[in-house]
């Protein structure tokens, strides 16, 4: 017999519940509506061994509530964006456009890719009206990624605007499992985001700041406040995404529903997990695959965060007969070997607030914090310094590489994290152990995937390298570049330029 897990896993006392400033979310008063499914990005060109697809940044306004549009940013879409499958078989080719009137960048979170430029974090800015032409190739497998602005300090900003859209790797192995795959219809897209919606539907970004994370009072799921979804085929994969600034989700069924976790951040789980709890932290990702065949035509099951429904499947007529399994073994993952010799890198999440750091800094964007060389095999021991009372759960990410997560202060990890992943949330005062590899050479940043705390300093970077060859130079952005370009863009002095990071850097009398 299986298990059926029924908790959270984490530390209750650090859940986001337990700080002041918690918004707790409230269903909105409005007609259920249908859940917004992205379109499906189209190639502008595909072939046997290439894929090319124009990725374009732009504004627009999103009905989102009864009344008047909500100005909004996105991807090929007025609001996140379209969803952009990469097969990994095949050279990809991505023209990436701003069309916005401030600049951005374009941070492909979960790819195998080299940074800082093609990685697109903070040093790869595209200026508005600009077009720049990037291509990779992939060596990873298939799962749920996502693309997101990622312009230091203004992060959470543009994402609070729209700016975060799904990417979906695909690969033979997981084609051929027979899982739900039927985009739309029993493979669904569900982006988790919360907003709070000011006079005339808008949204206010600086009136909502909170340096520990904002929070919205309405949850928004695709784009869509109070959604539904008919469902026609007995089993459904629900690939959800944690898109949210500061939220962590805690997510459930009416009746406690078991449902099956098939994968995590950066690939399947070697086996599914069946559950009726799952808590997903800042840039998380999880596949799960709920099974609705004991349910007949009218029947309704809410899913939840906390007490709060967030999306309600109304069971039709299955009329989608595809058969579909989730089969016991998915994936194998091979732990590769680390050297006892090789010292463990240990990283801290520091404090709370405007105070937040990483190893006792906060980021400047033209330090580098520290160097690997590609191909080693390493232990990372990520470390909480919070209390364990009035502490938070940090999301801590690394950009350009999956690693697997090997032990939680000495312990096994959760069942549900034994995929490659590329965040894992650390409770306070604990240390959590990743095994980490990079295979390309390149400058890359990791963080604390809260986005206020990732734009108040929590975050560092790292640059990778081959032994014996000649060091790389980066054109690294720096502060005073970055506050001109957006003070220009916006019309305004520089000292009159407000970027949400600033204020944590400013309070601590730092320089940013
Ligand atoms: Cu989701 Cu530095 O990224
Ligand atoms: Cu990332
Ligand atoms: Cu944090």
């Amino acid at each position: 017999m299986s298990k059926i897990y029924q908790d959270y896993f984490y530390d209750v006392n650090g859940f986001d519940t337990n700080d002041g400033g918690y918004k707790p979310l409230v269903r909105p008063k409005v007609d259920p509506r249908p859940l917004r499914i992205p379109e499906l990005l189209k190639p502008d060109q595909e072939t046997a061994t290439d894929i090319y697809y124009t990725v374009c940044a732009q504004s627009g306004e999103t009905a989102i509530l009864p009344g008047e549009k909500t100005k909004t940013w996105g991807y090929n879409d007025t609001i996140n964006g379209k969803t952009i499958v990469f097969p990994v078989e095949k050279r990809i080719h991505v023209t990436l456009q701003n069309r916005l009137p401030e600049l951005t960048t374009f941070h492909w979170h979960g790819l195998h890719v080299t940074g800082p430029e093609i990685d697109g974090g903070c040093h790869a800015p595209v200026y508005p009206g600009e077009d720049k032409k990037i291509e990779f190739t992939l060596n990873q497998p298939a799962s749920t990624n996502w693309l997101h602005a990622h312009p230091c300090p203004a992060t959470a900003e543009q994402i609070y605007h729209g700016l975060a859209t799904m990417v979906y790797l695909t690969d033979q192995h997981q084609t051929q499992l027979n899982l739900p795959q039927t985009y739309g219809v029993d493979d669904l897209p569900i982006i988790l985001q919360d907003r709070t919606f000011h006079e005339h539907n808008q949204l206010d970004y600086r009136a909502d700041y909170d340096p520990d994370g904002t929070l919205g009072n309405t949850a928004l799921i695709n784009g869509t406040v109070n959604a539904y979804f008919d469902v026609t085929a007995p089993k459904v994969r629900l690939r959800f995404l944690n898109g949210a600034n500061r939220r962590e989700w805690r997510l459930h069924f009416d009746n406690d529903l078991p449902f099956k976790q098939i994968a995590g951040d950066n690939s399947l789980l070697p086996h599914p997990i069946e559950m009726t709890k799952l808590m997903l932290t800042c840039a998380e990702r999880a596949e799960v695959v709920v099974d609705f065949s004991q349910f007949k035509p009218g029947d309704e099951v809410n899913l939840y965060t906390d007490q709060t429904v967030i999306l309600t499947f109304r069971i039709k007529d299955f009329t989608d007969t595809q058969e579909t399994t989730v089969a016991p073994e998915l994936l194998t993952i091979e732990k590769p070997k680390v050297d006892p010799a090789t010292p463990v890198r240990k990283i801290t999440m520091d404090g709370m607030d405007e105070a937040v750091m990483m190893n006792h800094k906060k980021f400047k964007m033209d330090r580098i914090d520290a160097k690997q060389p590609v191909g080693l095999t390493q232990y990372w021991d990520i470390v909480n310094t919070n209390g364990r009372r009035g502490g938070m759960i940090h999301p801590f990410h690394c950009h350009g590489m999956s690693f697997l997560v090997i032990s939680r202060n000495g312990k096994d990890p959760y069942p549900n994290e034994l995929g490659y992943k590329d965040t894992v949330a650390v409770n306070p005062s604990e240390t959590v152990r990743i095994l980490v590899r990079f295979d390309l050479v390149g400058l890359f940043m990791y963080h604390c995937h809260i986005l206020e705390h990732e734009d108040g300093g929590m975050m560092a970077q790292i640059e990778t390298f081959i032994p014996g060859q000649p060091r790389k130079h980066y054109d690294l952005m720096t502060m005073d570049k970055l506050m001109k370009a957006f003070a220009e863009e916006r019309g305004i002095a520089q000292d009159q330029l407000w970027l949400p990071g600033m204020d944590s850097y400013h309070k601590m009398h730092m320089e940013m």
